[in-house]
């Protein structure tokens, strides 16, 4: 492709904004359209970003030649509808974690996007955080020596928007929301080997009067290959967004803190406008983050996304990534339900992770 790739947005609020700033970094790309059925929301998001088209209506802006590629960041029960609509209209497409709610519909997105010939890319941005990206390479030079146990966290106070608590819209609570981002990284970082087996011990502890979803969870993963994985994922956990990974190998140990470790260690008397991601009062101490989504590896992550459809390459994340996470997460929900370890490959006909944990026959 000889020209810039021409982006639309799908999604106006928390993720979008996101997605916006990482593509105004990335010159090879070029955000053409803004698409939200909420009457309102895209004109306003088109004009505070300067995008040229806004849509309430996603077939229109699907029409549109100069989109090549389209980024999903809409609630969780309409990533397959729409991944759908978007193969159907030949563009690529970058759907948000969790890549969907079921195995049936992860096997549609794949097929569709397939029979297409477009690209269907998994976003998860935990592959091109910089301080992960070098973490990895620690375990990939042999520094660490031979893997033993990984581990990865993802804490902060809850969701900002109902569709999250709402485990008919979101599959389920914590343990999907963000163990999906703890399973792809530990896939990542172990070079893909496959899963053997899936225990999980998940509760709602806080917010029962909000969501019948999980607010806590600990999900231990065994890969073929020996190593051990561990995630720890919260909703209840106060003081601002907390993102963190450990390697123990057999020769060494690296400890990688993503937010509050490259922080600016603040305290104030009154309090500050913005610290970081759901952090709550700052009156005290807080931990201020700068380049909070570079620090995230968003703008990598679009920018080598938008290579793969500029230059025809295969992504680092793909569709089939985020069918292997959503068995991890089915088999998670399992283990919970069951108090037993589950082993892989786990095939579950159920219509949300959840059913697996409290809706079970
Ligand atoms: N990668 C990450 O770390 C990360 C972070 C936050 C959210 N997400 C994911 O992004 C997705 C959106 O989350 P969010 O936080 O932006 O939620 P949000 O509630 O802030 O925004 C959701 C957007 O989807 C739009 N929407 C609703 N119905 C739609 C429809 N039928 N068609 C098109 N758009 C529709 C809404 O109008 C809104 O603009 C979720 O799947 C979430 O898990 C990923």
């Amino acid at each position: 492709m000889d020209k810039k790739v021409g982006i639309g947005l799908i999604g106006s609020q928390f993720i979008a904004s996101i997605h916006v700033d990482s593509f105004k970094k990335i010159k090879d790309a070029e955000v053409v359209a803004v698409m939200s059925p909420t009457p309102g929301n895209a004109k306003k998001f088109a004009e505070t970003h300067q995008i040229p088209n806004h849509f309430t209506k996603l077939d229109d802006m699907l029409a549109m030649d100069k989109i090549d590629m389209v980024v999903l960041g809409a609630p969780n029960f309409l990533h397959c509808e729409i991944t759908l609509k978007v193969a159907k209209a030949g563009k690529h497409i970058v759907v948000e974690k969790p890549f969907c709610l079921n195995m049936k519909e992860a096997d549609l997105m794949i097929d569709a996007c397939k029979e297409a010939g477009v690209k269907l890319m998994y976003g998860e941005e935990l592959c091109f955080a910089p301080k992960y990206v070098r973490l990895k390479s620690l375990l990939d030079e042999g520094a660490l020596g031979k893997p033993i146990l990984l581990k990865q966290s993802e804490k902060h106070d809850g969701p900002h928007a109902p569709h999250f608590w709402d485990v008919e819209r979101s599959g389920g609570g914590v343990s999907m929301d963000m163990g999906c981002h703890a399973f792809q990284f530990f896939r990542w970082l172990n070079g893909n080997n496959p899963v053997k087996s899936v225990y999980a011990q998940m509760s709602t502890t806080v917010h029962n009067h909000k969501t019948k979803g999980d607010d806590n969870g600990i999900i231990i993963l065994e890969f073929e290959n020996g190593v051990t994985a561990m995630a720890e994922e919260s909703w209840t956990k106060l003081g601002g967004m907390d993102d963190r990974a450990e390697i123990h190998g057999a020769e060494g140990v690296a400890y990688a803190d993503l937010l509050q470790g490259n922080s600016i260690q603040t305290y104030s008397n009154k309090g500050i406008g913005y610290a970081v991601e759901k952090a709550g009062n700052t009156i005290g101490w807080s931990y201020t983050m700068f380049e909070e989504n570079w620090n995230y590896g968003f703008p990598q992550e679009m920018e080598h996304f938008v290579d793969c459809v500029k230059n025809d390459k295969e992504p680092l994340v793909t569709g089939e990534d985020g069918r292997a996470v959503m068995e991890i997460i089915f088999a998670a929900y399992e283990s919970a339900g069951t108090g037993k370890k589950v082993e892989l490959p786990f095939r579950s006909d159920a219509a949300k992770p959840y059913d697996l944990w409290k809706n079970r026959d």
